[in-house]
């Protein structure tokens, strides 16, 4: 593949912007409640849907990916804060990021456990995750904690890693918005196989979406657990921790208010450039030009 040129800024011109990264389209709904918190920032967006799902690779896999990614962000200028707008990166990956980039404030995003057990009724919690996330030991350590301050409430979390799921929510922008057969389908049998929903005692009454790209699918999740359970997902509590985090650690925020919309974000891809434009025009209503092919080997700059 050729080398990337990107096109509307060169590197030192991104020096302050926000990075966000996720194995596909599904760190769109993190990106969009970034915008909606922060309206002034600049962002960069990767895509890394040549690589998707990540929730079926190894740790492995995963770390070296997210490695990859953080390094050729960097080397794009120096980055406010970077979000791993990922449930599976964060569980395996964001520890050694830490690690490697002490300086980089990273951050991440985990199932809302802790909500879901601050407002469910019944005690008993649904969790739609990736296998990456729901088998990492990351997320064996949240639900401990979780349980433990919440005590003397208790709660009762029923686990689903949903196979196959982000892979056909990728798909599906490659296709006609309405085809949503394979979606509908693997939505139906998961949820299924969790129990039963409602306010009953011993039913689910609140399901954590456990995955960035699952909230593109919940009005079928909606629809098939009924209209009285809550849905709940981490885009907008993470937002406000990344605003937060980066007020603290710039005095004078580095605001690009007089940037123009497409001067404010650009969004590259390791799949397909058209998956990535219809799916920024969809869910966020970004036109296709501020999308860009990334390559295997660099974001280079100009
Ligand atoms: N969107 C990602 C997450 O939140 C990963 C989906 C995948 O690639 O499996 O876990």
């Amino acid at each position: 593949m050729a080398p990337i040129k990107p096109t509307t800024q060169n590197a030192s011109d991104l020096e302050g912007v926000i990075g966000v990264f996720d194995s596909g389209i599904g760190g769109l709904s993190v990106l969009k409640a970034l915008r909606a918190e922060m309206p002034q920032e600049r962002f960069i967006y990767w895509a890394d849907s040549g690589f998707a799902p990540y929730g079926e690779r190894t740790d492995d896999f995963v770390i070296a990916r997210s490695h990859d990614i953080t390094a050729k962000l960097l080397a794009r200028g120096r980055l406010k804060a970077l979000v791993v707008a990922c449930n599976t990166a964060t569980a395996v990956a964001i520890e050694s990021l830490r690690a490697e980039y002490p300086l980089v404030p990273f951050i991440g995003v985990e199932p809302a456990l802790k909500p879901a057990l601050v407002q469910t009724q019944t005690g008993c919690v649904g969790v739609m995750g990736t296998q990456g996330t729901l088998n990492s030991s990351r997320f064996e350590k949240l639900l401990q904690t979780v349980q433990k301050d919440a005590l003397p409430k208790q709660g009762h979390f029923v686990l689903q890693a949903c196979k196959g799921l982000a892979l056909a929510i990728e798909k599906q922008t490659e296709k006609s918005f309405n085809d949503t057969a394979e979606i509908a389908h693997l939505c139906a049998k998961y949820v299924q196989s969790m129990g039963s929903f409602g306010h009953a005692t011993s039913q689910i009454d609140t399901l954590v979406l456990g995955c960035t790209h699952y909230i593109f699918v919940q009005d079928i999740l909606q629809n098939l657990v009924g209209p009285e359970v809550q849905l709940l997902s981490t885009g907008e509590a993470v937002a406000k921790q990344t605003k937060r985090l980066i007020t603290q650690a710039n005095e004078v925020p580095l605001a690009h208010s007089h940037s123009s919309e497409s001067e404010k974000i650009e969004l590259w891809t390791t799949g397909a450039l058209s998956s990535l434009q219809s799916a920024a025009l969809r869910w966020l209503g970004l036109p296709p030009e501020l999308c860009h092919q990334a390559t295997t080997q660099s974001l280079s700059p100009p």
